[in-house]
Formats: C-alpha cells, structure tokens, sequence
C-alpha cells in the first residue's frame, strides 16, 4: 500500500519503484484519455500558469503524483505549438521551501524581461498546523529552467481575511501589475481582492474588489479577471451557494460577472448578474490567457474536489478540458473551441435527412460531432451517445419544458450520485446546434456556437460506440458531421 506520510512525499518524485507500481495500474485503466492532458500518475487539478512565452504555450497543473488524492500539491508543465498536440515537460515547481511546505498551490504566468513570471500561493503550515498561506514566485527562463525566490512575495493575510487566500492571478496594465487574490473574509464569505506591482516582487495590497455579491458564497476559489471588447469580466469558483433552480447543481460552481471595466482607483466593478460558466458535472477553477494572436482562450479542471471518480481505483484522477476561446456577445460569455482542434479531424462523416424516432448514424469512442437540428416538430429531439449494453450519454432538447439536458444516469460506472444524474440548461430557440467532443471517459458540447458548454466526465464500460440521433413524438430536419480523432 502506499502511504501518504509527509516524509515520503517530500521525495515522492524522485521514488521510481511507487511510481513505476502507479504506471502499471493506470496501464490497465479502460478510461485513460487521447486528446486531453491528464496526469501520467495521480491527480491532477487545477490548472496554473497558463501563458504564450518564447512562441509556445506553456501550462502548468496542480499535481499530487503519488495517488488520486489531494495531497502535497507540485506544479507539472507542459507544453504546446498549437493549443492541441502537448509534451509533457515534468514537475515544474516542487513544494519544497518553507513557505510551500504543505503544497505548491495555484497561481498564473506572466512574460516579463524576458522570462515567464509563475506567481502562486505557498500552501504553509506551522508546527501546529494551522495554515499561513504566502503568495510565492517562481522564475522560468528561456532554457526552461525554473527558479524559486528564497522568500515569499507576499507574506501575510491582510487583516479582515481569514487563511483561505489564495490563488493570485496576475495581468499587466501598461507599467503596472496587478494580481487579484480569491479571499474568505473574516465573516466567512467570500470575495477578491487586489494587489499592484510595478516588478512583480513587491506587491501592494490595495484592498477588496467591490461587486453587488456581498454574500455570496464562504470562499472564492481562483479568481481570474480580465478585459474583452472594452469590458471587464471576473471569473471565479465560489464555495457554498446552494442548488438554486437549475443552477448551482455541483459541489461547487465556477461562474463569471460581466460589467464596466474594472475601477482600479475606486476597486469598483458594476456588473450584470452572475452566470455560471459550463453547465456540466465536472468543471471546476478555469484559467485564462492572452495569446500572442490576441486571443482570449480558457482551460479548466475537468473535475471537483470532494468526490470519489471511477479511475481512483486505477491509481489517477482528472484531467483537463479542451481550450476554449473566449469572446463576448450581448453581455454574454460564448466559448469557442480552438480553431487548432481541427487539425485532428480525420475520416469525415455526414449525414442529412428529417428523422423521426431513433436513427443509428455511426461509431464511435473518439470523435467530433456536430449536429444541427431544424424545423423541430417533436417533443425532444437530441443525440444518443456511446450507446450499447444498455449504457447511453443523451443530450437533448426538451421543447415543451424548453431545457437542454445532458442525462449521464446511463452513461457507464456511475459517478458523482449524490449530486444527481441530470443537467440542464433553460433554453427556447428555434433551431439547435451541438458540437460536441468525445474522448475515452469525456464529453465536451458546445451549443449554438458556444453559448452555452456542457462539460462532463462519463464511464462507459466495454463497447459503447453506437451514435444514435433521436426524436420523440414527431421530427425534425438534422445535418450530421462527424470526424475521428
Ligand atoms: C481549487 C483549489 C485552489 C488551490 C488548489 C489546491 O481547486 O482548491 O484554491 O490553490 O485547488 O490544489
């Protein structure tokens, strides 16, 4: 058995026999993914660093490499050409200063002088445990090479904030660098606040970023601001609202505000109504960047915390999702998956007809598909996925109780139960468009050009490959493209 004792972990690494042991059983996981970054061992979490530096992008992801647990937290890297074909680069920031001691937590990347600026919270612990998180900093150079500064960069929780502090996020702004920092006030709510730099060393705490939801949530977990369009738009994870409606269904949310750009002199931000950001089972603490095209792309935990997932027995959990391109349309976040996907279509398949009942197109474990559903004249009208032994992923438009539902009760070994079986999202349109991404143990669906995105795990056991488009009492006209990947 493996033991997760502190002394060990420390070495952890570098322990080849608990890894190669690891490697073995992930060997015999039906459920590794092929176009997703996942851990080669362990588990994986948020994602950390993302940045265009020297013509790359570079990503870094919380890891624990010696289980499907949440322990002493490292860094690992990789990175890509093209947003799609990735290397794995190895451990990028090792929790191994005192002010890390109890894991290297998440942070961002920024290009400065030359070289990639890793900012990130130092997890400390003292002799009795209780937890003093240290905003730390960590240089990467053109050869690769990653530095640690000997002391943190931010040392105390400002008075008014209780030891959940963390998750800095940096931007430039001319000469200025300002980070924003997921806080827990000391009334047990959550919230952001600001701090500036003009070297990225020595930081200034310029207060708490003011917004309409004073109580709304007990934590905010990874707060990500930025500019698109002349507007600003805050993303973060916030812990502890309860399932409103269809709303706020996962143990925890990650949803972004909208509004006037942010008022640095005032820490003012007005702002629409909060919406949430994917409406799947699994998503948790995005990440975005700024590429060197201009373009706004997002990455995010294809997981949550707090709950069990079939591969843990195979000794790794989660991974990541695909990139999206962000852009803002009437108020409104769209998701766009990158262009660059493309690139991995092969074997195209189409399909053109008014269906009515149950129709088997193709096959399938790894593909994208995109389905466009018109002149709708039917109660529901969706897609079946990874369909056989009486397993079945389905997605489909309600259009009487006007909702999309993602319904994964069939979809293979069950997972996250308590937290139901269903999504959905409210929806009235006349016509329906899903481009939807299946991996191994993933699906990803965009609808109608990236307004809304459903991301989920599934666990599909032996052959479940059938694709199936549906309708139920009465058709619809539906064009099918679907490529191998
Ligand atoms: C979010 C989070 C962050 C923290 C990291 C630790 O999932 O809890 O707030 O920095 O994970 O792994």
């Amino acid at each position: 058995m493996i033991s997760y004792e502190k002394e060990e972990l420390y070495h952890s690494v570098e322990n080849k026999e608990i890894i190669s042991q690891l490697k073995k059983q992930i060997s015999q996981c039906p459920w590794r993914q092929k176009f997703h970054i996942q851990p080669e061992t362990g588990l994986l979490n948020d994602p950390n660093g993302f940045a265009f530096y020297r013509g790359e992008y570079h990503l870094f992801y919380q890891w624990f490499p010696l289980g499907p647990v949440h322990g002493i937290k490292y860094w690992y890297h990789v990175k890509s050409k093209d947003l799609v074909n990735w290397e794995n680069i190895g451990v990028g920031i090792k929790p191994d200063h005192y002010y890390d001691n109890y894991g290297a937590y998440s942070g961002s990347g920024i290009t400065h002088n030359g070289n990639l600026y890793l900012m990130y919270t130092g997890n400390h612990r003292d002799e009795l445990m209780s937890r003093k998180p240290m905003q730390a900093l960590a240089i990467m150079k053109p050869d690769g090479s990653i530095e640690k500064l000997p002391e943190p960069v931010i040392k105390k929780v400002p008075e008014g904030y209780t030891e959940h502090f963390r998750d800095p996020k940096v931007w430039r702004e001319n000469e200025n660098f300002y980070a924003v920092i997921g806080a827990q006030r000391q009334n047990k709510t959550g919230c952001v606040v600001l701090y500036h730099s003009l070297n990225l060393l020595n930081w200034t705490f310029l207060g708490e970023i003011e917004t309409s939801l004073n109580n709304f949530g007990y934590m905010w977990e990874c707060p990500d601001y930025f500019e698109l369009n002349d507007q600003g738009v805050l993303v973060f994870s916030p812990q502890g609202l309860q399932p409103k409606g269809s709303k706020y269904q996962n143990i925890y949310q990650t949803g972004y505000l909208i509004g006037d750009v942010l008022d640095l002199e005032e820490l003012k931000m007005s702002h629409g109504e909060f919406k949430e950001l994917d409406h799947g089972f699994d998503f948790y603490a995005p990440q975005s960047m700024e590429d060197d095209r201009g373009r706004r792309i997002l990455v995010g935990w294809m997981g949550l915390g707090e709950q069990a997932y079939p591969t843990d027995k195979f000794g790794w959990a989660h991974c990541l999702t695909l990139p999206r391109e962000l852009k803002i349309i009437n108020n409104h976040l769209y998701q766009i998956p990158v262009s660059e996907l493309k690139s991995l279509r092969k074997d195209e398949q189409t399909f053109a007809s008014t269906v009515t009942g149950v129709v088997d197109f193709s096959r399938g474990t790894h593909y994208e598909l995109v389905c466009e559903f018109t002149q709708i004249q039917a109660d529901e009208v969706g897609v079946n996925l990874r369909v056989g032994d009486g397993e079945k992923t389905v997605i489909k438009y309600m259009v009487d109780e006007q909702k999309i539902i993602l319904d994964r009760s069939q979809a293979g070994e069950e997972v996250g139960l308590e937290y139901g079986t269903t999504r959905e999202i409210p929806f009235n349109q006349e016509s329906l468009k899903l481009q939807i991404f299946m991996d191994t143990s993933s699906i990803e669906v965009f609808i109608n050009g990236g307004e809304y995105v459903m991301t989920s795990r599934i666990f599909p056991r032996n052959n479940a490959n059938t694709i199936q488009v549906f309708t139920t009492n009465g058709s619809t006209k539906v064009e099918m493209k679907k490529w191998d990947y």
